[in-house]
């Protein structure tokens, strides 16, 4: 991660910010929110005020068997269920500040097309082939069964729920013919091998040119360039990329009217029907281009750990194969966030919920806590107790309560205006101020390097700094004896103030706009562009009122009750 390339890229950069399809079959929870959609948009933030062509894609993934589980246990059809959490996401990215160009989804006419294109096309190409496989089938149900269809005894640790996928008790992943005692969950029969055909996509033979590619990927992150190494060393597997279901896009040939490609073959290139759909959607059908086939535009994928290997290897397998699309630039995969301890369950229900959090509390506080401990080089913890300290601490005592002083004293002693622009300034205001000026490098080459925690905490210091700027000139107590000292401080930390508010905008989207406003600023901070918008001498300040709320220490025990019931 050298800051090299960033001297030498063109500018206006051209950005994809290909961000995780996630399941539609439940509620997303802040888990799910530090591992990829937080860090792709404060990514995308920062890069559309830099001025790039910054596009964000992504969607719901709704076919696959997450969906048709839910929809069979509740008696539903797979397309209301997926239906309900789509509308459910937009309503989650829209209260949180998620900024999508688009999030469509897996089960439109357009993606349904691009993915059989690629199908036929890598079938042409001798990159899929058929071939038989023996499969777990219900003899009484008369269907073959998706792993996540059996379940049994964990061979490695005696569970006798573990599904034919995974192991919720020991966390091993598995086969289905490895479980003890299968059953399927479609009836009470005892599941029976059965012989069928699919298609296959030859992985083996793209071994030697990813193992090259990875290799020159020196800037990705340590842990997502060593395992996909791993992954490579071993060799990778043949997989099969259609299933015997109903529910998914069709095989594109004759004999298949009872299979469907296989969700993660299709999902994965969600990235470019969507980017398709958004050129269309805009009226610039052949705009895809800009970003898949000009060779200096980098894509970049947000994902948590688990989803790794599917951007490293097997959709770059599937662009190579294909042919004249662009390859990942970066896969910066986080991994995960624990709740008070615990590994976040859907099933036990040990997670934050993204609609119960913000039907309770405001955005920016979570986005704030959730990028001071995002799991970019290990798994780390989220407690109420942390959430409430760094809202009240943090957030209100060093940013918040720095912004409202500054402009109430400056209201209240210069007839609500920004003092005069003084006429010379002094060292420590000089030093502050380009302190500010030099942060835009700094910070934005560590969000650029997807390093946003580090880039947060930058930042954060130099609010502390202007806070101790401020105590060491006191021009509270200064307006009274020396006006024009006062005078100085105040335009200064207004200054400093309205940097920091720009630097803050891609982490605090909502916060950042009331206090763009309280400086007196017209149009939206996100317009002005990435540096420091100089506030005049003599500007009209609107009155300003608490960009957070202080929190009660009472929430920490209400919501820790919350958990797992
Ligand atoms: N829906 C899957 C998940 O939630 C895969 C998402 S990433 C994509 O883990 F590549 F498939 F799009
Ligand atoms: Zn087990």
């Amino acid at each position: 991660m050298t800051s090299s390339h960033s001297n030498t890229r063109l500018s206006p950069e051209t950005i994809l910010i290909a961000v995780a399809w996630p399941y539609a079959n439940g509620h997303l929870h802040a888990g799910q929110i530090a591992g990829a959609y937080l860090p792709a948009d404060i990514y995308a933030r920062y890069h559309r005020m830099l001025g790039n062509h910054t596009l964000m894609v992504s969607g719901s993934d709704s076919h696959g068997t997450p969906v048709t589980v839910r929809a069979e246990s509740e008696g539903t059809t797979p397309t209301e269920v997926f239906e309900r959490f789509h509308e459910s996401f937009l309503d989650t990215f829209n209260r949180f500040g998620i900024s999508f160009d688009l999030f469509t989804t897996t089960d439109t006419e357009n993606h349904a097309k691009v993915t059989q294109d690629i199908f036929l096309t890598l079938l042409e190409r001798g990159y899929l082939y058929e071939a038989e496989q023996t499969l777990l089938y219900d003899p009484q149900a008369d269907r073959f069964l998706p792993d996540r269809y059996v379940e049994g005894t964990c061979p490695h640790c005696e569970y006798t729920q573990a599904r034919g996928d995974q192991c919720d008790d020991c966390g091993r992943t598995l086969d289905a013919f490895e479980l003890i005692n299968p059953r399927s969950k479609l009836s009470a029969a005892s599941p029976v091998p059965k012989t069928t055909k699919h298609h296959f996509i030859k992985l083996s033979a793209f071994n030697d040119s990813l193992t090259e590619w990875v290799t020159q990927q020196t800037h990705w992150r340590p842990a997502v360039r060593n395992f996909t190494l791993g992954m490579l060393r071993e060799g990778l597997h043949d997989r099969a990329i259609t299933r015997d279901i109903d529910w998914g896009i069709s095989v594109p040939l004759d004999g298949y009217e009872n299979k469907r490609i296989y969700v993660w073959f299709e999902a994965v290139i969600g990235y470019l029907s969507a980017t398709k759909e958004w050129a269309q959607i805009e009226g610039r059908p052949d705009d895809w281009k800009n970003w898949w086939q000009n060779s200096e535009s980098r894509i970049i994928y947000f994902q948590g750990k688990d989803n790794v290997p599917f951007h490293t290897l097997i959709w770059p397998a599937m662009l190579m194969g294909y042919g004249d699309l662009n390859l990942p630039y970066d896969v910066p995969a986080n991994q995960y966030v624990t709740i008070s301890g615990s590994k976040a369950s859907t099933s036990g229900n040990w997670a934050i919920w993204m609609p119960d959090y913000l039907d309770r509390y405001d955005p920016d506080p979570l986005r704030y806590a959730l990028t001071v401990l995002m799991p970019e080089t290990s798994d780390s913890d989220f407690s109420w107790s942390e959430y409430v300290r760094r809202n009240n601490d943090e957030l209100v005592a060093r940013w918040g309560n720095l912004v409202n002083r500054v402009l109430t004293i400056t209201r209240r002693n210069f007839e609500g205006r920004t003092p005069a622009t003084p006429s010379s300034l002094s060292q420590e205001s000089e030093t502050l101020l380009r302190r500010v000026d030099d942060a835009f490098e700094i910070v934005g080459e560590q969000i650029n390097e997807v390093q946003l925690r580090r880039a947060l905490a930058s930042t954060m210091e130099i609010a502390q700094g202007t806070n101790q700027y401020l105590e060491e000139r006191a021009p509270w107590s200064a307006v009274k004896n020396d006006p024009e000292h006062a005078g100085e401080t105040l335009h200064t930390a207004i200054n400093a103030i309205s940097g920091i508010t720009t630097l803050l905008q891609p982490f605090l989207p909502f916060t950042c706009a009331a206090a763009w406003d309280f400086l007196g600023h017209s149009g939206e901070v996100q317009e002005a562009g990435w540096g420091r918008t100089p506030v005049a001498g003599e500007t009209l300040l609107p009155e300003p009122s608490p960009l957070f709320r202080k929190l009660d220490d009472s929430i920490v025990e209400e919501e820790e009750a919350a958990l797992g019931t």
